[in-house]
């Protein structure tokens, strides 16, 4: 132990990337992958809207950061340039010029974004008396259909947000107490998994505790350009140093070095730090991220360890701050489970010689951004009306988003997809005619178009427009005669109709003031009516169709993607929970091994008569339990039927835990091995294939934000008794021990044969990378051959390879595992092959998302079974004896959980 104390230390010293195990082991649980995902961060990936500075401005670069600021004018096409009044000119810059909105409630700002990407977004609102009222406006701030904030006297609003569209909209919404403006807008990226949670996090505080100059710090002292708040209390002494803090690499979250040479300490005579804050909503769930760093060099005698209550139970400790280097304690706090004050209490442990200490602080507010979005066709639709007419009035970003704050003159269904069901453009100044694109709008009930100076004839399509109950078109200079069908409903009273004002309108029927032109259309009377009737037939039709196709498709996916929202989390949390002595009852005082997992050994449990696996970690240095939970947290809410469920945990002093369903089967790579004496037959593969591909359609496009899984493979998927598979190992951040010594030399990610060869070059594992993996098992899965199979030939030595050649010399049939002997139906097999090879792409953008794999599959299945039910001429004797998924098989298994 005192040895790998040893090495500890001077890898530090030397920035070595070698740890020993337990080192290993805290690095996992804390860290979170930040070897991987650190990414050079430099400001031009940033984008930072100077609000107001006018169009024509090429921009500036800000002098203290050196961030270049744009005009937003590109963003936003509503509201106008206004300039603070001169004595606020001592702010930054990009505070200097604003937009102002004195025109309409809502108005939007359109930005394109990368989808599933971490942003951290920051408004600023600095009203610098910019209109001479000396009164500061209240207003709110949208992010997509849901309300960020109201902004009031604050200065700026940060969020971090994970988009799962490539845009976001943010909207100033005027709510009756002055005029809405903003000063700038600030997008910047963070790596995946740096604030790891499910919701978007709205910020509460952020603080350089301790802090020596009373200065606010940004990029570049912070790669990311989070605003760190110098905080100072008369309860605190602060600590600092001159040395660099953090100079060979910090954990995932990567403070500002220099708000780590500072720290609050108590003051002397104390042995607590104290803080405190309060929540002003009931249902609020906050998450703290408290940064701790040594600053002085210890004497022998000298110990610093500290224990951290809340609402006077213990939350975390003892936490022994390394020297000069960055480590994060954090945790979810529900307002609901410990009502609405959150105190905090650091104090020394028992043999500590030293105060506690605390170098910077971040709380965060779960914050659950809804991205709806108005149905396409009817966006196509009303901005074609928009071009038609021109820019009217705001109409700028989503329709019907937020549902609160349509475009004026519209309003919105308040379907999962929002419809347009009303549009009024009455004294807008139309001039033209009627545009055909309304008739795109089909939900319409309401159209309202009167008073302005639309012409020529009142089209038919009005009269197609099934659910139209109110029409107005009073007050304009329409010609003709209106449409039979127009003034049929209105006779029967389905439809209110008013055409007043209209001088050259015949609203007579039969119409007695005709002009020539008219009589002669007049004998053509009966073929409009037809292709009318013809059309609204062919309408309902189509209607009907994709009514059926939509509702159909509801059905398939409806379940699965439903994510669940436990409200009673805290309750729930309890029963999963388990202590150290309940595990060893559980599994028996770790009777029966099950495998051995990259952490630690995996043992056969009981469980309420369940049967289980347990998943121990081994015991790793003090620090950790809390990220460890915090991540079990997260996964505790993901369930999927082709997901392993996670049943529980243990975080007991010092022994970590998973306990997850058993999986009866054990693996599939043990099924598809040479030494398997069962051989699954086509058909249960391709049902294994796509359970898995579900489980990990449901991690990229049911989870927000998305999980990647990042070591799919075929020891991963795990099957149950009856040879459903389920995905296994998913969403927790690892670190491989690459040889038995147990020491790390290079760290690397996923399986070697899987990983997405994007990696090497990128240092990123997407969505992409996980499809990838699920190329590589189907091939495994086709033909049982080895990923890489210990030869020279390395043309033939990696499955990818092999699959290729074969496939380039026509040699599909050898491809097939020998085993199935030809039981199969050859269509179904060659989509399966050419699916796998999509998936292995050199270009991630070349390969499928796992929705069209899925659905590949699914038409692979079809395909097999329609083949079956014909009767297969040349299905061999053994076939027989091959697996059918109903087959009962013995349930002897040495390692059903994976590597
Ligand atoms: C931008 O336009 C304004 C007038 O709209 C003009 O006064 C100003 O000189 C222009 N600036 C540049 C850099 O072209
Ligand atoms: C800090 O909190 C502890 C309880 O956790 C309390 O005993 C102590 O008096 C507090 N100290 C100060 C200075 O508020
Ligand atoms: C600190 O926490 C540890 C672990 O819970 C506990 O064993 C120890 O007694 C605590 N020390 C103090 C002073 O509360
Ligand atoms: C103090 O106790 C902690 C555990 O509570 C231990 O990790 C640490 O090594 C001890 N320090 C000294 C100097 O004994
Ligand atoms: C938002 O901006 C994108 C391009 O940045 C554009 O394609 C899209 O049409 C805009 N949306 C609306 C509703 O204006
Ligand atoms: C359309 O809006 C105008 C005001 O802009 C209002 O007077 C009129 O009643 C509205 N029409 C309908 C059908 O609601
Ligand atoms: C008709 O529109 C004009 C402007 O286009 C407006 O001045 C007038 O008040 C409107 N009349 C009615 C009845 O809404
Ligand atoms: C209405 O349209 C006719 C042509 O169809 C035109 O002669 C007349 O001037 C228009 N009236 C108004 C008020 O715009």
């Amino acid at each position: 132990m005192g040895e790998k104390e040893e090495k500890e230390a001077s890898s530090q010293a030397s920035g070595a990337q070698s740890f020993p195990m337990e080192i290993a082991m805290l690095r996992w649980l804390l860290f979170s992958f930040c070897f991987l995902i650190v990414q050079a961060q430099d400001e031009t990936s940033f984008l930072s809207l100077d609000c107001g500075l006018p169009a024509n401005s090429s921009g500036y670069n800000d002098l203290d950061t050196n961030i270049k600021y744009i005009s937003d004018s590109e963003y936003i096409k509503t509201g106008e340039s206004k300039s603070v009044a001169p004595e606020f000119l001592t702010y930054e810059r990009s505070q200097w010029t604003l937009r102002s909105f004195p025109q309409e409630i809502r108005n939007c700002y359109n930005i394109s974004a990368i989808k599933d990407t971490k942003y951290l977004i920051r408004a600023s609102f600095l009203y610098g008396n910019y209109d001479g009222l000396n009164k500061t406006p209240k207003f709110d701030l949208y992010l997509g259909n849901t309300r960020w904030t109201r902004v009031d006297d604050s200065y700026y609003t940060e969020m971090i947000h994970t988009p799962s569209t490539n845009k976001l909209q943010i909207c100033l919404i005027n709510i009756g107490q002055g005029t809405p403006f903003i000063s700038s807008l600030e997008f910047r990226e963070l790596p995946y998994l740096s604030y790891f949670t499910l919701y978007s996090l709205y910020l509460y505080s952020r603080y350089d505790m301790g802090s020596i100059t009373n200065e606010q710090y940004r990029y570049p002292d912070d790669i990311y350009d989070r605003a760190w708040e110098a905080y100072n209390d008369d309860n605190y002494a602060t600590l600092s140093t001159s040395d660099s803090v953090d100079a060979y690499g910090s954990n995932s979250f990567q403070p500002a070095p220099i708000v780590m040479k500072t720290a609050a300490t108590p003051k002397k005579g104390s042995k607590y730090l104290n803080f405190t804050w309060y929540s002003a909503n009931d249902n609020d769930n906050f998450y703290a991220y408290m940064h701790f760093a040594e600053l002085e060099k210890l004497q022998s005698n000298q110990f610093r360890g500290f224990n951290i209550t809340h609402n006077g139970e213990h939350w975390d400790g003892p936490i022994i701050p390394r020297y000069l280097s960055t480590t994060t304690s954090y945790d979810i706090f529900s307002t609901i489970q410990t009502a609405s004050t959150h105190q905090f209490s650091l104090f020394p442990i028992e043999n500590s010689t030293l105060p506690p200490i605390m170098n910077a602080l971040e709380i965060y507010v779960e914050m659950q951004i809804s991205e709806l979005e108005s149905y396409n066709g009817d966006v196509d639709a009303i901005s074609n009306v928009r071009s038609t007419y021109g820019v009217i009035k705001n109409w700028e970003g989503d329709p019907c988003v937020p549902r609160a704050y349509p475009w004026s003159g519209l309003s919105c269904s308040t379907d999962l997809v929002p419809r347009i069901i009303s549009l009024n453009l009455s004294s807008s100044g139309l001039k033209g005619e009627i545009s055909l694109y309304i008739f795109s709008l089909p939900m319409l009930q309401t159209l309202d178009l009167s008073n302005n100076s639309l012409t020529g004839e009142v089209p038919k399509f009005l009269s197609q427009l099934l659910y139209l109950k109110n029409l107005k078109l009073e007050n304009n200079n329409l010609s003709g005669s209106l449409p039979p069908d127009l003034i049929k409903k209105k006779m029967n009273g389905s439809l209110t109709l008013s055409v007043d004002g209209n001088p050259n309108l015949c609203t007579l029927e039969p119409c007695t003031k005709m002009t020539p032109e008219q009589k002669k259309s007049n004998n053509n009377f009966i073929i409009p009516v037809v292709a009318a009737v013809g059309g609204l037939l062919a309408f309902l039709i189509i209607a009907a169709f994709i009514y059926w196709i939509t509702k159909s498709n509801k059905k398939r996916q409806g379940k699965d993607n439903t994510f669940p929202v436990d409200p009673v989390r805290s309750l729930e949390k309890k029963r999963q929970q388990f202590t150290n002595a309940e595990v060893v009852l559980m599994t028996n005082n770790f009777e029966r091994i099950l495998g051995k997992g990259g952490f630690g050994m995996v043992y056969y449990g009981v469980l309420d008569d369940t049967q289980v696996a347990v998943k121990m970690i081994s015991p790793s240095a003090v620090q950790g339990y809390h990220q460890f939970q915090a991540e079990v947290t997260i996964l505790m809410r993901v369930h999927h039927r082709n997901l392993t469920n996670l049943v529980g945990y243990m975080n007991d002093e010092g022994h970590l835990g998973l306990i997850y369903e058993y999986m009866a089967k054990g693996n599939l790579a043990e099924h598809l091995s040479e030494k398997s004496s069962n051989i699954l037959s086509w058909e249960v593969r391709l049902r294994i294939a796509i359970d898995a591909a579900q489980g990990l359609e449901y991690l990229h496009h049911g989870c927000k934000p998305p999980i990647v899984h990042r070591d799919v493979k075929t020891t991963n998927i795990l099957l149950t008794e009856n040879f459903n598979a389920k995905l296994s190992d998913f969403g927790l951040s690892k670190t491989y021990p690459t040889d038995d010594k147990s020491y790390m030399s290079t760290v690397i990610v996923g399986t070697p044969g899987y990983l997405d060869p994007e990696y090497y070059t990128s240092n990123r594992l997407t969505e992409k990378s996980d499809v990838y993996g699920f190329g590589v098992s189907l091939m495994e899965i086709i033909s049982c051959r080895p990923v890489i199979l210990d030869t020279p030939d390395r043309e033939t030595n990696y499955i990818v390879k092999w699959v290729h050649a074969m496939v380039s010399q026509g040699d599909i049939k050898n491809i097939v595992d020998p085993r199935i002997r030809g039981a199969y139906e050859s269509n179904s097999v060659w989509k399966a092959v050419e699916l796998a090879l999509a998936c292995v792409s050199v270009d991630s953008n070349q390969r499928p998302t796992m929705n069209q794999v899925v659905i590949e599959l699914k038409d692979c299945l079809t395909m097999e079974l329609s083949q079956r039910s014909e009767s297969r001429p040349m299905e061999s004797k053994d076939s027989i004896e091959m697996m059918s998924i109903s087959m009962v098989m013995n349930a002897s298994h040495s390692s059903p959980m994976p590597r």
